[in-house]
């Protein structure tokens, strides 16, 4: 029978609790102050302890406190008729499981209660294990996981930390490409140079390459009297991380191009070559080769990118690092929020294996962080999860990468339709799809043109209509 204290200086509503908890099949004790109730928390454990704020003597709140501080893993309710926000967010802030309101609804005490005790069970059931610090270095953000995959990962990581070459990650948002650049960085012999990162999707266009390549003193109208060094320059010796490569615009890439080749830049306003050893690593969210495809990224950067890539897997692919993933994030959830966590219970740890995370590794670390914010206990129930990892519910079609990639396009499409002032946008883009479409599916069949137009629902005259209108404008 689970034993459940309740700590109250009112005569009549211990013996109303009495009653209540007997009838509910759970074994009751009363203590009529805090002091007493401290005792027989140390010598009884119950598995839930109901306290009153307003007590003679210590107050409800400072016996929260020393409970918590004396033995973590009891189960507090706070039952108050004081349920104002500082009495509120104070018993909160001591880790109170919850609380019930006086007057008494004896409906929400049952189902509070009950909330409680399979916490409580779930938490004992959970078995303690030595809160080990990981070694110093390894405690911030590092690269976990031990799936096959991973160790491809870390081999490429290490080879690639052994030259210079151009590299560039692909992945989904949230697999670690950052990591990983700064991981082949720090691997390398340019270790104590600059690691300088750019977003390349954060900074606007016309401003990207003042970013990139630097600005001699009136080079345009806004520029700083004394000229600026670009970051090409600022990573001299060391590793520049172009993150969201694919957001540059063509007439960017061109100079990319050239400054990867020659190694030399120039600041804008500016004839004088400036001889830099910059390792590049580029990071991608989008399929470079589809937007090679669009005509939307130049083929001659992406083949130079393309050389060294490395393939970061979704999450959803490495289901067997979740567990490890999760006991990382775990950690440093603990630390960063000074709260014991002991651990996951069975249902919720059920909920984060079969969830699809569409959001990869960051959205895994953003919802242990949140579960252990939010938990009651040291222990995350399946409620303290966000309600998507609860329910399963799927990611929906935009947050596909070929969604993501055709939005980028489109995007850059629709400015420059504005700025050149066409009035054809709309037949510009279903063309354009039409015709990248109709290339894929040939392809994918060797040119078999019956087979194509099947696939695609069409007749064989309209698939080669369609072939000879695509040709007349430009070969496939
Ligand atoms: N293998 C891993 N082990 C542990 N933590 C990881 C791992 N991969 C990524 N993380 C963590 O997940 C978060 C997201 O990683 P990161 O910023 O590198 O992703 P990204 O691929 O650059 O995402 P985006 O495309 O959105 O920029 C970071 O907090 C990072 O520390
Ligand atoms: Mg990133």
């Amino acid at each position: 029978m689970k034993n459940v204290l309740v700590i109250d200086d009112d005569e009549k509503i211990c013996w109303a609790f009495e009653q209540f908890l007997e009838e509910e099949g759970y074994a009751p004790s009363i203590s009529n102050n805090a002091e007493e109730g401290l005792r027989r928390i140390a010598s009884d454990k119950p598995d839930v302890v109901l306290l009153d704020v307003k007590l003679p003597g210590m107050s409800g709140l400072e016996a929260l406190a020393q409970i918590k501080a004396r033995h973590p893993w009891a189960i507090v309710i706070i039952i108050t008729a004081y349920d104002d926000v500082e009495t509120t967010v104070e018993a909160m802030r001591l880790q109170a499981f919850d609380f019930v309101p006086k007057p008494i609804d004896l409906d929400v005490v049952k189902s509070t209660l009950e909330r409680a005790i399979r916490t409580q069970s779930v938490r004992s059931a959970l078995p303690i294990k030595p809160t080990r610090k990981p070694p110093k270095g390894q405690r911030g953000p590092r690269l976990v996981g031990k799936s096959d995959q991973m160790r491809e990962i870390y081999k490429l990581i290490g080879i690639m930390a052994s030259n210079t070459m151009t590299v560039l990650i692909e992945g989904e948002t949230g697999t670690g490409k950052d990591l990983v650049a700064r991981a082949i960085h720090a691997g390398s012999e340019r270790k104590d140079m600059p690691f300088v990162p750019v977003n390349c999707g954060a900074i606007p266009d016309d401003l990207l390459e003042s970013e990139l390549f630097g600005y001699e003193a009136g080079a345009f109208t806004g520029a700083k009297a004394e000229g600026k060094p670009g970051r090409f320059e600022l990573a001299n010796g060391g590793t520049l991380f172009l993150d969201e490569v694919a957001n540059m615009t063509p007439a960017l890439q061109v100079k990319l191009l050239r400054a990867l080749q020659t190694q030399e830049i120039e600041r804008l306003g500016s004839t004088r070559i400036l001889k830099v050893d910059v390792r590049v690593i580029a990071a991608t969210n989008q399929e470079l080769g589809q937007m090679v495809q669009l005509g939307r990224f130049r083929d001659d950067l992406y083949y130079r990118f393309k050389r060294i890539a490395l393939h970061l897997p979704p999450l959803r692919e490495r289901r067997e690092d979740v567990p490890m993933l999760i006991t990382h994030f775990l950690q440093l959830a603990q630390d960063e929020l000074r709260k014991p966590i002991r651990g996951i219970s069975e249902e919720g740890m059920a909920l984060l294996r079969r969830y699809e995370w569409p959001g990869n590794i960051r959205e895994l670390e953003n919802c242990i962080r949140s579960a252990a914010t939010l938990a009651r206990a040291d222990v995350i129930m399946p409620d303290d999860l966000p309600i998507e990892v609860q329910t399963g519910s799927r990611p929906t079609a935009n947050a596909s990468p070929l969604a993501d990639s055709l939005k980028t396009t489109l995007h850059r499409m629709i400015q420059e339709a504005i700025a050149d002032e066409k009035k054809e946008l709309y037949e510009e883009v279903v063309a354009m799809v039409d015709k990248v479409l109709i290339g894929l599916v040939l392809d994918e069949f060797s040119g078999n043109h019956s087979k194509t137009a099947e696939l695609l629902g069409m007749s064989r005259t309209t698939l080669l209509k369609k072939i000879r209108q695509h040709i007349e404008e430009q070969p496939l």
